[in-house]
C-alpha cells in the first residue's frame, strides 16, 4: 500500500470512528405532516385563509382543535360543539370594523375542511430524518413503507406551534421511544396517560388506540425490527388509498418487492445474514462514506434495516422466522435505464462484502436485482454500434466485389454467396456480443480500506 492510499485510509478510518462516537446512536424521528392551523390556506374550502368581510362555518358536528397565530377581524364565525382554539400571544378574534386588506372586497363564505380521517397509519403524512436539524432543513431519508410510519425506537414530533387532529384507532398497542406534542416531549407513559386525558388530546387524537413510550433505544447494536409488520395491510391500504389500490406500473422485468414494502421497485435488495459482530450503524455509516457520498452515486436512494423472513432451507418446511439485514437500493433513473446505476452500486458493495465481510460480521450476502434492462443498456447500446460498423464494412466490400465482378462478367453466380456471407456474419456477430456483455464490468473506482 502506498502512503498516499494509507493516509486516505486512515482519513476515512478516523471519519467513521468520529461519527460513530457514541454507539449506537440512531435515531429516527419522524414528523406528521398534517396541521389543523387556522392559516394554513389548505385547511379552508375556498383555499385561503378567511378575511374580514368573510363569514367563516365550522360544521357543527366538526371536533377540531385550531391553533391560531395571528389576530383576526371577521364578520361572522359558526363554530362547532366540539372544538377548541389555541391562541397564540397576540392571538385573538375581533368584529369587523370596516377596515379590510386588499383581496378581501366580496364578501363570501369560507368553511374548514374536514380533518378527519388523517391516519397514523398512512406512511405519506409522516417525514423522517436522522435529526431534529435535519428535520429543519428537509434532509429526510428513504425508508421503506412500512417504516415510513413511526417505528418502536423512533422519536416522534407534532411541530410546536401546530394544531393538529390524526386517528389512532387500532387494535395494536402503537410504541415508540417518545412523542413531542406542541412543543412539550413525553418520555415516560405515566406523563402521556394523563395528558391524554386533557380535552386538548381528545380533539388532536381521534379513536381508541394506545400510544406506550419506552423511552429506550434499540438495545441490540445489530438491529431492531420497526415492528409494524402486524399493521403492513393498513398500511398499503393508506399509501394506496388514492390509487384504488393499485401500485405504479414499474418499468423493469421481473420486478422485485423489498420485505416491509406496499409495492414492487426496480432497483436492488441485498440481504445480509450477519454474526455476533454486525454493526448495523457502523455498517450504514461505511456504505454512506464508501459509497453513497460518492458524486457519481448521486440520485441513489438507500434503505437498510432489520427484517424478518421465513427461513425454509429446502424451500420445503419452513423453519421459522429469523432476522435479516435487507438493503434496498433504488435510483431516480427511467424506462429502460431503471436500477441499472443502483446495480452498480450494489455491485461495488458485493465487492466490499467479499473482501471484507468477516471483518464487518456479515456471513452471507443475496443481491436480487431488477432493471429496465434485462441485457445491462450499455452492452446493448455497443452491440449496435458493431453492428453498423460491420454492416458499413460489408457494404464497402459488396461494392469492391460487385466493381471488380462487373468487369469479369461473373456478378449473376454470386447474389447467393452474398447472401450465404451475410448470414454467416450474423452468426459471428451474436458471438461478439456475448463477449462485449462479459467484459463490460463496472469499474472500481474506489479501493475500500481494511479498518483491520
Ligand atoms: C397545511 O395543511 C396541509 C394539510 O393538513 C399540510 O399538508 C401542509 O403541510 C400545511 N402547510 C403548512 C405551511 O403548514
Ligand atoms: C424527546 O426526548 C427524547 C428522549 O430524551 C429525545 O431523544 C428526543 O430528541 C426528544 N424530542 C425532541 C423533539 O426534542
Ligand atoms: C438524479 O439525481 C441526480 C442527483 O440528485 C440529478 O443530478 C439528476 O438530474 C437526477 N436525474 C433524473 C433523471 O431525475
Amino acid at each position: 500500500m502506498d502512503s498516499n492510499l494509507a493516509e486516505v485510509c486512515f482519513a476515512r478510518i478516523f471519519l467513521s470512528l468520529l461519527l460513530n462516537f457514541g454507539g449506537t446512536s440512531i435515531a429516527v424521528y419522524k414528523q406528521w405532516i398534517p396541521n389543523t392551523n387556522f392559516e394554513n390556506a389548505s385547511n379552508w374550502d375556498q383555499n385561503r385563509v378567511p378575511c374580514a368581510k368573510d363569514v367563516i362555518l365550522f360544521g357543527s358536528s366538526k371536533i377540531v382543535s385550531v391553533f391560531v397565530q395571528a389576530s383576526h377581524s371577521l364578520t361572522g364565525m359558526y363554530l362547532p360543539l366540539n372544538g377548541e382554539f389555541i391562541l397564540a400571544p397576540g392571538a385573538g378574534f375581533a368584529a369587523f370594523d370596516g377596515n379590510y386588506n386588499p383581496g378581501c372586497e366580496t364578501a363570501s363564505e369560507v368553511s374548514f375542511n374536514s380533518a378527519e380521517n388523517y391516519e397514523w397509519y398512512d406512511p405519506t403524512l409522516w417525514h423522517a430524518a436522522t435529526s431534529l436539524e435535519n428535520l429543519d432543513l428537509g434532509k429526510y431519508i428513504f425508508l421503506v413503507d412500512e417504516e415510513r410510519v413511526p417505528c418502536q425506537y423512533d422519536d416522534v414530533i407534532f411541530q410546536p406551534e401546530t394544531s393538529f387532529r390524526v386517528n389512532i384507532n387500532s387494535e395494536q398497542m402503537i410504541q415508540l421511544k417518545s412523542i413531542s406534542i406542541m412543543g412539550q416531549n413525553f418520555t415516560s407513559d405515566s406523563a402521556l396517560t394523563e395528558y391524554m386525558q386533557s380535552s386538548s388530546a381528545k380533539l388532536q387524537f381521534q379513536g381508541q388506540g394506545k400510544v406506550q413510550l419506552s423511552h429506550t433505544r434499540c438495545p441490540d447494536r445489530s438491529g431492531c425490527e420497526c415492528g409494524n409488520s402486524a399493521a403492513h395491510e393498513r398500511i398499503c391500504a393508506a399509501l394506496l388509498q388514492n390509487s384504488r389500490n393499485q401500485c405504479p406500473e414499474v418499468t423493469c422485468k421481473d420486478a422485485i418487492k423489498p420485505d416491509g414494502h406496499c409495492c414492487e421497485i426496480c432497483g436492488v435488495i441485498i440481504t445480509l445474514k450477519y454474526s455476533a459482530d454486525f454493526d448495523i450503524e457502523l455498517y450504514r455509516n461505511r456504505i454512506f462514506h464508501t459509497f453513497l457520498n460518492l458524486p457519481r452515486n448521486n440520485g441513489i436512494q438507500m434503505a437498510m434495516s432489520k427484517v424478518q423472513k421465513l427461513q425454509t432451507p429446502l424451500g420445503i418446511v419452513p423453519r421459522g422466522l429469523d432476522s435479516f439485514i435487507q438493503i434496498v437500493l433504488i435510483d431516480n433513473k427511467t424506462g429502460p435505464y431503471a436500477g441499472i446505476h443502483a446495480e452498480q452500486l450494489a455491485n461495488d458493495i458485493m465487492k466490499d462484502i467479499a473482501e471484507h465481510g468477516k471483518f464487518l460480521g456479515i456471513v452471507t450476502a443475496n443481491l436480487q436485482v431488477a432493471t429496465g434492462s434485462t441485457h445491462g443498456i450499455s452492452s446493448h447500446t455497443i452491440a449496435t454500434i458493431a453492428w453498423i460498423v460491420i454492416g458499413i464494412l460489408l457494404a464497402l466490400l459488396l461494392l469492391g466485389i460487385t466493381l471488380l465482378l462487373h468487369k469479369n462478367d461473373a456478378l449473376r453466380s454470386l447474389s447467393s454467396w452474398h447472401l450465404f456471407s451475410l448470414w454467416n456474419r450474423k452468426k459471428d456477430q451474436e458471438g461478439f456480443e456475448g463477449t462485449i456483455k462479459e467484459g463490460f464490468d463496472n469499474p472500481m473506482f474506489d479501493t475500500p480500506c481494511n479498518p483491520a
